[in-house]
């Protein structure tokens, strides 16, 4: 048991995401100083304070086991930029430096990401640019403020290399990017917590795909009305593979009544379980102009698919890959995950050599995070082990993506991360994901249609106004008129005056 106390702040979340960033099952509690003076019964507390003195801000932080002091931190608003000025976002800065410090000296830990918690770490050089900093003052900012190692500072410029393209905040206003969402599936693998519905019969699927439809069409008259220009389109999940070819045919038919499909920049469509992809699927597919396909091995390790309830074997990834090849695929992704459990550093290189020996253009590498929902039950605090292990695991995907010529183009964080570390997108050359880059650096508006997906609409002033769908399939298709009006409305007032 942690017990925080606080004085001249309040930064309750910000503690406690410097605490998980070292401990995930520490309990803790919070109690503010100016009410009650610290009784020190807890096994440990810290105790934060924030000052101002003579117009620069100070916060410390000590760390005490019972009574006995054992490390204290302090940093000061002039020893420190952000990537732009501000007040409220400078104070919580400093008292969440200085709390992680004393962690990190109790820990002995070093985290790569130092003090960040976030999901979208490559906003910070985008936001920073944007703000006028010059690529000097942004490493400094990512080394001495947030506290990120060398390694992962080069790996963000790396991608920031590859997505700057995309940042055009002319183009990014004009544009619109179709998300649909499937949320079904063959089986529940026990790492995940998307919402899937699993073994409906075809009729609720059949239900499902009409009110889809109905959707999309109304999704894509708003975007028209609003002179948006339609990117590109992701068709995700769940499975959409899941899907007969009637009703994948339904679904494109829906987009071809609006657009001529080949002039979609891009259109994914995952078909990440091998255990649902058939040959006219394929075909289905590739008649329809998908441009990007997903075929998702997770590991190629038998043991660990078996464990995780995939339902499918290495042999079937390696079949279906070469069906889709076969037809004529030009952009295959495959999705793997580091650290489930049972598996060491071998096993992500025996998965990673055996990927990259297929030459698929993308590669999209995650790390496990540990879901509220998932059935799989987090595995017993071994902090210091899953962080070296993680890095390991990373350190050899990468090196081996590099060496057979695959670069970084996008990057994300997760809440619960194992070892807490990173989801990777790796690509060959010219062959990025441009919809994937989108979303994660909210650089466009994303209308989802579906359950799953959540809508962000770009207003004026560069915030996004999110939206999400109903996640019961009952909900979802009785109640789909509420949920065009709220898009409606949403699309009006965010997009007014642009
Ligand atoms: C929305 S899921 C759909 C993928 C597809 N249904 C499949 O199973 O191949 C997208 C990806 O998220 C990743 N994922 C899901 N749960 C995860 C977890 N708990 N930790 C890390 N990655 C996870 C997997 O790599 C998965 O392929
Ligand atoms: S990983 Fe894919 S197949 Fe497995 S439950 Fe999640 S969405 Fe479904």
């Amino acid at each position: 048991m942690l017990r925080f106390y606080f004085s001249g702040h309040n930064f309750e979340y910000e503690a406690r995401n410097a605490l998980r960033v070292f401990d995930l099952n520490i309990e803790y509690d919070v109690k503010n100083m100016d009410a009650e003076e610290p009784d020190f019964q807890c096994e440990y507390s810290i105790v934060s304070t924030l000052e101002e003195q003579e117009g620069a801000y100070i916060s410390t932080a000590v760390l005490y086991r019972k009574k006995e002091k054992i490390n204290e931190k302090s940093f000061k608003s002039h020893e420190i930029i952000l990537e732009k000025e501000n007040d409220r976002k400078m104070k919580k800065t400093l008292v969440t430096k200085s709390i992680h410090n004393v962690l990190k000296s109790h820990y002995s830990i070093v985290p790569d990401y130092g003090i960040l918690t976030g999901v979208r770490v490559v906003k910070i050089l985008i936001a920073s640019r944007q703000y006028g900093r010059s690529d000097s003052e942004i490493t400094r900012i990512l080394k001495n403020t947030y506290e990120v190692t060398d390694e992962k500072i080069e790996l963000l410029w790396d991608i920031l290399n590859i997505e700057e393209k995309y940042i055009n905040e002319k183009m990014n206003k004009e544009n619109y990017n179709l998300y649909i969402g499937i949320p079904f599936c063959p089986t529940k693998c026990s790492y995940c917590s998307f919402t899937s519905f699993i073994n409906c019969g075809q009729k609720k699927i059949d239900d499902y795909v009409d009110v889809l439809v109905q959707e999309i069409h109304a999704t894509i008259k708003m975007a028209k009305v609003r002179n948006l220009k339609l990117h590109s389109v992701y068709i995700g999940g769940g499975t959409p593979s899941v899907l007969n070819i009637e009703q994948i045919d339904k679904l494109f038919a829906a987009i071809k009544s609006h657009y001529d499909l080949n002039s979609i920049r891009e259109i994914t469509f995952e078909a990440g379980r091998p255990d649902t992809i058939t040959l006219e699927k394929l075909q289905c597919l590739k008649n329809n102009n998908v441009t990007r396909i997903s075929i998702n091995p997770q590991s190629m390790n038998e043991k660990t698919l078996l464990s995780m309830g995939r339902n499918h074997n290495t042999q079937d990834i390696l079949e279906k890959f070469q069906l889709a090849r076969n037809i004529g695929f030009d952009c295959i992704n495959m999705d793997v995950i580091l650290g489930l459990p049972g598996e060491n550093e071998e096993d992500a290189l025996n998965t990673i050599e055996k990927i990259v020996n297929l030459k698929p253009e993308n590669i999209t590498v995650h790390s496990l995070a540990y879901k509220k929902n998932a059935e799989l039950t987090r595995e017993s605090s071994q902090l210091l082990k899953d962080y070296n292990l993680m890095r390991l695991m990373h350190d050899e995907v990468r090196e081996s993506c590099r060496k057979n010529g695959y670069k970084p183009y996008y990057m994300y964080r997760q809440k619960n991360i194992k070892g807490n570390s990173e989801n990777v997108g790796y690509c060959l050359p010219a062959k990025e994901s441009i919809y994937n880059m989108i979303i994660i650096e909210e650089l466009e508006t994303i209308l989802a249609c579906g359950i799953g997906g959540s809508s962000k609409i770009m207003t004026e002033n560069n915030h996004h106004e999110p939206l999400r769908n109903f996640k019961s399939l009952e909900e979802y298709i009785s109640r789909i008129d509420e949920i065009l009006e709220k898009k409606k409305n949403l699309l009006n007032s965010s997009l007014e005056g642009i």
